[in-house]
Order: C-alpha cells, then sequence, then structure tokens
C-alpha cells in the first residue's frame, strides 16, 4: 500500500504580514516549510510527498528539500487560487495506483509522528476519510454583525485539524465534484463519504499570526 502526503504550502499568508509567503517565514533558523517536511520525510507511513508552493517559490521548495535531505519528495508544484485548487493540483501528481493520500497545512509545523498513524489505521475499516479533531472548550456562538444570533450545541463539536487520510479514489473524485469547503474532508463530507475522526494534538496548531508563530517556535 503506498501512502502519499500532500503538503499544502502556497498560501501567501496575508494574516502573518511577513515579507514572503508563510511556509517561508523563519522558524527555528529554518523556513516553517522545513518542519512539517523534514517529519513527513522521516515518518515510516509516508512513501512519496508533493509540495504545493506559491507562485515564485518551487525553486526554493525543491533547494530546502534538498538541503533537509527530505529524498521522499518527488514532485515541487505551484499551488493554485486556494486551498482546495493547491491540492487538485497536487493530486495530479499522485499516480492512480497511490492508495492513500494524506493532506497536510505548512501551516502546522508541528506534526507528531504518532498522528499520522492514527490518521491511516481507520482507512483500513473501510472510512473514506479521517481527520484530527480537537474537543472545543469555548462556548461557541454564531454572530451577524456585532450581535450574537445563537449558541451553538457545544456537545460534538471538534476543531478540524490536518493531517487528514484519504482513499485517494474518493479523494480525487471529492475534489473533481466540483463542491467547496475549507478542508478536504468537507469535500469529502458533501460527496457522500464518511469521515471519521480520531483524537488530534494541540501541538497541530496552525500558525495564522505573528503570535502563534512565537508560540510555536517556543515549543520547538
Ligand atoms: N494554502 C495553499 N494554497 C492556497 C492557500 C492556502 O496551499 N492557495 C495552504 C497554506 O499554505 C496553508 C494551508 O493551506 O499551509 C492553510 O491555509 P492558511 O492558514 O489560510 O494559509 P494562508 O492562506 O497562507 O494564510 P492567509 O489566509 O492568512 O493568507
Ligand atoms: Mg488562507
Amino acid at each position: 500500500m503506498s501512502v502519499w502526503a500532500l503538503l499544502a504550502a502556497a498560501g501567501s499568508g496575508e494574516r502573518l504580514g511577513a515579507d514572503r509567503p508563510k511556509a517561508f517565514a523563519r522558524l527555528g533558523g529554518l523556513p516553517m516549510l522545513a518542519e512539517s517536511l523534514r517529519r513527513l520525510d522521516d515518518s515510516e507511513w509516508i512513501d512519496s510527498i508533493v509540495v504545493a508552493a506559491p507562485p515564485g517559490w518551487v525553486e526554493p521548495s525543491i533547494l530546502l528539500a534538498e538541503e533537509i535531505g527530505a529524498g521522499k519528495v518527488s514532485a515541487c508544484i505551484v499551488g493554485g487560487a486556494d486551498r482546495a485548487q493547491s491540492v487538485r493540483i497536487a493530486l495530479a501528481e499522485v499516480p492512480e495506483s497511490a492508495v492513500v493520500v494524506l493532506v497536510h497545512d505548512a501551516a502546522r509545523p508541528v506534526l507528531p509522528s504518532d498522528v499520522i498513524g492514527r490518521v491511516l489505521e481507520p482507512l483500513s475499516e473501510g472510512w473514506d476519510a479521517v481527520i484530527p479533531g480537537l474537543a472545543i472548550t469555548d462556548t461557541v456562538k454564531r454572530v451577524r454583525g456585532e450581535e450574537v444570533a445563537e449558541t451553538l450545541e457545544r456537545d460534538g463539536l471538534v476543531a478540524a485539524q490536518t493531517p487528514q487520510a484519504f482513499d485517494a479514489a474518493v479523494l480525487r473524485r471529492a475534489l473533481a465534484s466540483g463542491v467547496t469547503g475549507t478542508d478536504c474532508a468537507a469535500l469529502v463530507e458533501a460527496a457522500g463519504g464518511r469521515v471519521n475522526v480520531v483524537a488530534g494534538d494541540r501541538r497541530l496548531l496552525k500558525v495564522t499570526t505573528r503570535e502563534d508563530l512565537e508560540l510555536v517556535a517556543s515549543w520547538l
């Protein structure tokens, strides 16, 4: 069974506000991309990796992969206008023979190795996709403008993280169907697929702001 990892790193990082795309913001002396790339490359579960880079950053991504010795990188491509487009373009590099595809955000640099095994396992039990989820501890409200419209039932709410694991054929069909969503699992859900949730990890924090970057840097 061959497992391909797609690393979504093609965002611009507007909210981080650095002078370069978020995946290339400095984290511990290297571009942030290096951290998740090295961890995927080191994982016994992963056979090959495709990196979706921002326009103009394919060459630096290839050089970075070489610098850190990430030998499983089989392609670096220019991503698309949104995350789903970037994943779709990266998936085109994956051979039809691939059975399982793992999709991960470069914006979540701290990828604990056990999470990879955790999201891959339920696929063999027939799930179409598997996501790491974190129970939400705050009370969540829907707001309209400055007014609270409703308070959601917190029971049963989780925050979805990556890496997300997919039956490769299911992900291909979901991406081709043209449905939209903020993560790949949402596309599979919309296409009628069954998505399993396993325990997430607080260290998989998505770096969005300068404060997030400093926090993640303090963990390394
Ligand atoms: N991503 C991508 N292609 C895009 C947009 C986003 O591959 N066209 C990736 C980002 O690189 C990131 C992940 O999807 O690893 C999650 O996106 P997000 O955190 O929103 O990153 P950015 O879009 O770069 O940040 P911002 O929204 O602040 O501009
Ligand atoms: Mg974004």
